[in-house]
């Protein structure tokens, strides 16, 4: 089949913020522990984390790093995570059945996120917990000095203040499996007053309300409306929490996934106007994508969930390990796409998790850390995506979908920064190859194309393990002629995921 592209490179949209390329590290599984955090590995420096993840996180080329949760923030204590570590408590972590030691805060994640080269997003607890106790982290964080937490902060080995600026109110309020559940009006009113409290005690914060877990949600649209009408003038960022995975025998809607993220942004882009034309409030209101991937979550609450909520209360076990595949990888790069499709709305947005619990980087302890399939669109598009958004017209064959119903074979978007443009497509077709024509008004030249690849004889279900990774990114050959208009025409051939 043939797809044709032109990209009108004077029509520019939205500015991508660097911030679309965040990431999540939670207090759950082996995120931190085993993961980020292992004392005992060869590999571990003087504080305890490790090296060789270290230098995975920072190719990956992340921008921010939301934390600690997730689940595990609604019945989190800050206070345990700071001051000496042989005085710090060890308790229940109730939202994943699991022992928290501790030896990882504020203090020890914070320094680790500056070497990471990320900007952390702090979540509060407002689940068990409310305005007074978000006030005192906010306080212990970013005052400079001369009160008893900026002190505590002092004594504790910083002087200076973290200067934390991006802080998510909660997390999933609106999931009956979150500790603290609410109903929209009680979370509203809730998060309006810490926002409320917070702001005075930082006036140059910005905040994120917690939106809906999904777009499914029996109370979504709903909850988001209640939400903003509440805090609507008081927050800055209301967030999206988005996963997908391939149901059995249907692999065509997974790979339309994008198509499922694009309705729900633009459902909650309808709502924030029109909340925002009810209340005259002038400042935007962006959606904090503050978590997205792919998750198998049948196969989690309907196996491995029950399984881990019995029993022991082990200390950093294996949750939600997800083994990519190159499909999920596919998947993964759609949704860039459809991100950078609505940069005009999406203000942030995080790649959930980073480390072991569903994430782009596995390890094992006291063995290798390696890159998992998904690893690589995300790390191509982080550091390709600049400037501004260009919106294609893509004329492509049509996949029939029974979640989405009739797609683009191919999905594609466009960035421009000064004369650099960078294309990015996705090939959604698992019979079919397509050759790809696309114009681009000007001269282009070093051009190169990456693609996920999959070694030969190897499947859409491939996947990289801790002894070996056949899948990485590989070149694909592109042929340009460049006509008597100066128009680039190039082609290149996207193969189906066999
Ligand atoms: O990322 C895993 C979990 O997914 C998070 O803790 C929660 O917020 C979401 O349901």
């Amino acid at each position: 089949s043939t797809t044709r592209i032109t990209v009108p490179v004077s029509d520019v949209g939205a500015q991508i913020s660097p911030r679309l390329f965040g990431t999540f590290v939670e207090h759950m599984g082996r995120c931190v522990y085993d993961g980020i955090y292992e004392p005992g590995h060869p590999e571990a420096d003087e504080r305890g984390f490790r090296r060789d993840v270290l230098a995975l996180v920072r190719e990956l080329g992340a921008t921010v790093v939301r934390y600690p949760g997730g689940n595990f923030v609604s019945g989190y204590r800050w206070e345990d995570g700071v001051g000496p570590r042989e005085n710090r408590p060890v308790r229940l972590d109730a939202a994943w059945h699991s022992t928290e030691s501790n030896q990882v805060g504020l203090h020890e994640f914070s320094e680790w996120a500056a070497d990471a080269g990320l900007e952390v997003m702090e979540a509060v607890n407002l689940g068990t917990r409310g305005v007074a106790e978000a006030a005192d982290l906010l306080e212990y964080t970013n005052h400079p000095s001369g009160t008893a937490l900026s002190q505590q902060r002092i004594d504790n080995g910083r002087a200076e203040p973290f200067g934390i600026r991006l802080w998510c109110l909660g997390n999933e309020m609106d999931g009956p499996w979150q500790i603290g559940h609410k109903t929209a009006d009680e979370y509203g009113r809730l998060a309006a007053e810490t926002a409320r409290m917070m702001r005075f005690i930082d006036p140059e914060i910005e905040l994120v309300a917690a939106g809906s877990s999904n777009h499914e949600m029996p109370t979504f649209g709903e909850w988001e409306r209640t939400v903003l009408r509440h805090t609507a003038g008081l927050v800055d960022h209301i967030s999206v929490h988005a996963y997908y995975e391939e149901a059995p025998g249907d692999p065509a809607s997974f790979l339309a996934s994008g198509v499922g993220l694009s309705r729900y942004l633009d459902d909650v882009a309808k709502i924030i106007e029109d909340v925002r034309a009810e209340f005259n409030i002038e400042k935007p209101i962006g959606i904090s994508v503050d978590e997205w991937n792919v998750w198998n979550q049948t196969r989690w609450n309907e196996v491995d969930k029950p399984r881990a909520f019995t029993g022991d209360w082990p200390v950093a076990p294996r949750l939600i390990e997800d083994d990519y595949t190159v499909t999920d990888a596919v998947v993964v790069g759609s949704l860039l796409i459809t991100l950078l499709k609505h940069a005009e709305h999406v203000s942030m947005a995080n790649l959930a998790q980073l480390v072991n619990v569903i994430a782009p980087i596995r390890t094992e302890p006291g063995g290798p850390a390696w890159r998992q399939t998904t690893f690589f669109p995300f790390q191509l598009t982080a550091a390709a995506a600049r400037g501004n958004v260009i919106a294609l017209d893509v004329q492509s064959p049509r996949i029939t979908t029974a979640r989405f119903g009739e797609v683009d074979a191919v999905d594609a978007v466009a960035t421009i920064d000064g004369d650099d443009v960078a294309l990015f497509f996705v090939h959604r077709s698992l019979d079919e190859a397509t050759t790809v024509t696309v114009a681009v008004p000007s001269r282009l030249d070093g051009l190169e194309a990456l693609v996920i690849s999959t070694p030969d004889g190897a499947d859409r279900h491939a996947v990289n393990g801790a002894d070996r990774q056949p899948v990485g990114p590989a070149s694909l050959p592109i042929a340009v002629e460049i006509d008597d208009a100066g128009i680039s025409h190039l082609t290149l051939t996207l193969p189906p995921l066999a």
